[in-house]
């Protein structure tokens, strides 16, 4: 079977790493090769137990192995923000984010948040994951964030009306809509890191024989076996993932999706800008909006990292670039009698006729005299 190899010689001392699903397959080849070259990995993985047996295996391997475990459960954004809140707190770099977990044509269950598991797992705990990281991946610069997706995102499609796909529901389906959304996202996200030396890259690993299939039955299951014989193993799986964390060349964002360590192409529906956008809107309601669930703790402590970003000074200072004059417009705005809602009244009131601003309740706040 025809495998690329990573043909990168970087190595990753006074790095640090995260690798989520790393207990087995294509994840516990990444994290053994990244320890191999001196980075301190991270494995983020939902059983302890399992993290455990293979933090020992790669430590009997890797001399001076810099191993940390911690608990993540993507089906769980109360896991999600927990491991993130704890990264946050306590390790002062993030280098890489290798969101590579996923799970594979499970049969249909709603997570505890309520959402398609695979939808959940594949894509919306990593983006939670990803943007609650970004403080400590932006002020380690130059760093870079792997979303392993799949071929089979050539066949996702994403119907927005019907995420949760209870009446819809086709395993291999929801899997290939879930590794379209990892294109979709690190589209959007390439688009909203530019300028921050955070770079994103999606990979297709290939065929390989790993535990991914293991909730496949009957005939689906049978012709993966006869399939095996034409399958990667996992370290040749690894190889693509390595690429695009280790190459030199792609330290600046080099295009988005790679295989066999190469650029490779990518579907009609990964290319549509207006669905990435919708996606990423979609992501963020569902993290602010899930109410009756974990997500309510992700509501109230989603504003954690950006206050961490502006107390660093790490978000870039967009400002509006609009001229768009307001004169004869009415404007209600809620909350403006201090803060960002006083700011976004004062800049209004510029741009039209300032007579017509009325404050109720607190008049004085609104008559600042520049008006
Ligand atoms: N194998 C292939 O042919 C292939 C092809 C294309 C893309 N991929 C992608 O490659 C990535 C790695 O898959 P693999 O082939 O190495 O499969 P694997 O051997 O089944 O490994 C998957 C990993 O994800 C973890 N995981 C599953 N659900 C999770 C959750 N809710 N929270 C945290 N971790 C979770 C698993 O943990 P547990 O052991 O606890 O379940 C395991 O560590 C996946 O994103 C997959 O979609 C694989």
């Amino acid at each position: 079977m025809f495998s690329a190899k990573c043909k990168s010689k970087a190595r990753l001392e006074g790095r640090t790493a995260i690798v989520t699903g790393s207990n087995t397959g294509i994840g516990y080849e990444t994290a053994r090769e990244l320890l191999k070259r001196g980075a301190r990995v991270i494995l983020a993985n939902r059983d302890l137990e399992k993290s455990q047996k293979a933090g020992e295996m790669l430590c009997a391997e890797v001399p001076a192995c810099q191993l940390r475990l911690l608990r993540l459960d993507l089906a769980s954004l109360k896991s999600v923000h927990t491991f993130a809140m704890e990264i946050l707190a306590t390790e002062s770099n993030v280098h890489l984010l290798i969101n590579n977990a996923g799970v594979f044509a499970c049969p249909y269950t709603l997570t505890e948040d309520g959402n398609e598991m695979q939808f959940q797992t594949n894509h919306l705990g990593h983006f939670l994951l990803t943007l609650l990281l970004l403080p400590a991946l932006k002020v380690s610069a130059p760093s870079r964030i792997i979303n392993v997706s799949s071929k089979l995102h050539w066949f996702g499609k994403i119907d927005f009306d019907d995420m949760e796909m209870s009446k819809t529901y086709k395993p291999t389906k929801a899997y290939s809509r879930s590794k379209l959304c990892n294109m979709l996202f690190t589209k959007e996200l390439i688009k909203r890191l530019q300028g921050t030396g955070v770079v994103a890259y999606t990979v297709d690993p290939g065929m390989v024989a790993t535990e991914a299939t293991r909730h496949l039955k009957g005939t689906a299951a049978s012709m993966q076996k006869k399939m095996e014989f034409l399958k990667k193993s996992p370290v040749q799986g690894a190889q693509t993932t390595l690429h695009c964390a280790l190459s030199e060349k792609l330290a600046v964002q080099k295009g988005m999706h790679y295989s066999e360590c190469s650029s490779a192409a990518i579907s009609c529906g990964a290319k549509r800008k207006e669905d990435a956008m919708k996606l990423w809107k979609l992501s963020e309601d569902l993290l602010l909006c899930q109410v009756g669930s974990a997500a309510c703790v992700i509501r109230r402590n989603l504003f954690y990292p950006q206050i961490i970003q502006e107390r660093m000074g790490l978000f870039r200072n967009g400002s509006c670039t609009s001229d768009a004059k307001l004169d004869g417009k009415t404007v209600v705005i809620t909350g403006a009698n201090s803060g960002i809602g006083f700011e976004t009244a004062r800049e209004l009131a510029k741009r039209g006729n300032a007579a017509n601003f009325r404050g109720y309740k607190s008049r004085k706040y609104y008559q600042a005299p520049e008006w």
